[in-house]
């Protein structure tokens, strides 16, 4: 079966309580439909001016292009060239050549329209990568030409914050009751670990980052969610450990697989979530991360196998090693929802491009190119 009639066949919005009853193997399940509806979505952003007026938008045409292919060397984190453009009023300011980087109304006086439309490899940008296509090119010049106006709310906004949303559906209500029932406030923060009970998942750091961060806020919930395998005799002897710990703590919950948590509870908790855990200490590539970040969660994660490979550039300070860092960055995510919410779509925006269909296809098609050209 081909992955997107797999990721079809997995694909049942309209029959919950069918999710509902499938056992623990949902993964698969969550991410390949995710792949199929992206993959479906991310074909349609390639846009062109389409307002009334005809004008190139900042916010709609010029920001997605600049937030997906230049942020990452030219933001808060790094700003090569002395050079940020993660908002509008930065982007304005130029860099270390002391030419404008945009000269409204003139597009041959702009170093930015220069360095994208540039001949010379070393100069051009994005660097070290492959040149914008010519139709985004052309469009940014003709956003300069019309004057480079702003057309957001405020020239400080992050970009990813003012880049329309992609459409998504509301999640169904099922969701929220689901998740009401079984006691957690949606009004107060809720962490969420969903893995095995394994020591490589490190379950106990999990709860004491969440003990150390509840000294602080004592308004906390913790989630953790595993499924029970019944060959694996150690996952019993730490969910025993877990409960234990549960006993203790009103707003500790452990939800397994034997306590009917399915396909869909676990989607409902990663979307009420307000920081995902995955504080693993060994990993494989640790898909539950791409898994939050789909969901625009922000995530706090060891640093182990394919996590860190997962994580959207500048926000490596959420790749954790110990139980009191993770509850500090916690912290300060909760404290931060403007931060946390910027995190998760930059997240959700490098899963998007680099770990979706639509990838592996233009990856097939250039090395045909390559190989045929
Ligand atoms: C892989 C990192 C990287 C990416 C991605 C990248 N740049 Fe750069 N950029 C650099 C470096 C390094 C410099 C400084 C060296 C130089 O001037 O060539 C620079 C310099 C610049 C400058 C000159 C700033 C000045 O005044 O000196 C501009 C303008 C610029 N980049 C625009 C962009 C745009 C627009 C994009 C996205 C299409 C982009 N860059 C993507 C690394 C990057």
């Amino acid at each position: 079966m081909s992955v997107v009639a797999a990721a079809d066949k997995a694909w049942q919005p309209h029959s919950p309580l069918k999710l509902y009853l499938r056992p623990m193997s949902r993964q698969s399940g969550i991410v390949s439909c995710a792949l199929f509806v992206a993959a479906v979505m991310t074909f349609g952003q390639d846009r062109k001016p389409d307002d009334a007026s005809g004008r190139v938008s900042f916010v709609s045409d010029v920001a997605p292009i600049l937030a997906k292919k230049c942020v990452a060397c030219h933001g808060p984190e790094k700003s090569k060239g002395h050079f940020r453009l993660d908002s509008f009023d930065w982007l304005m300011k130029g860099g270390e050549s002391k030419s404008a980087s945009i000269v409204p109304g003139e597009p041959g006086q702009s170093e930015l329209n220069r360095r994208l439309s540039t001949q010379d490899e070393d100069d051009r940008m994005p660097q070290k990568d492959d040149p914008l296509p010519a139709a985004q090119i052309a469009l940014i010049e003709r956003w300069i030409k019309e004057g480079a106006t702003f057309d957001g709310p405020d020239v400080r906004t992050p970009l990813v914050l003012l880049i329309p949303k992609a459409p998504h559906p509301d999640p169904p209500e099922v969701y929220r009751h689901a998740i009401g029932e079984m006691g957690i406030d949606l009004r107060r923060p809720l962490l969420l670990q969903v893995s095995r009970f394994d020591p490589w998942k490190d379950p106990l750091g999990v709860i004491r980052a969440y003990q150390l961060a509840k000294e602080k806020m004592p308004e906390i919930q913790l989630a953790m969610v595993g499924a029970m395998a019944g060959d694996d005799p150690q996952g019993w002897e730490i969910l025993e450990k877990i409960n234990e710990e549960a006993a203790k703590d009103s707003d500790l919950y452990v939800f397994t697989n034997m306590t009917g948590v399915g396909n869909m509870e676990v989607n409902a908790f990663q979307r009420s979530a307000n920081v995902v855990l995955q504080k693993s200490i060994r990993e494989g590539f640790g898909l539950v991360v791409a898994e939050a970040f789909w969901k625009a969660k922000a995530v706090v994660a060891g640093r182990a196998g394919g996590i860190p490979m997962q994580f959207p550039a500048g926000y490596e300070d959420y790749l954790v090693e110990s139980a009191e860092d993770c509850a500090k960055r916690v912290l300060f995510l909760l404290e931060n929802p403007n931060i946390a919410e910027a995190f998760g779509r930059a997240g959700q925006a490098k899963i998007r491009t680099e770990f979706l269909l639509p990838r592996l296809i233009r990856d097939e098609l250039k090395l045909i190119k390559d190989v045929v050209g």
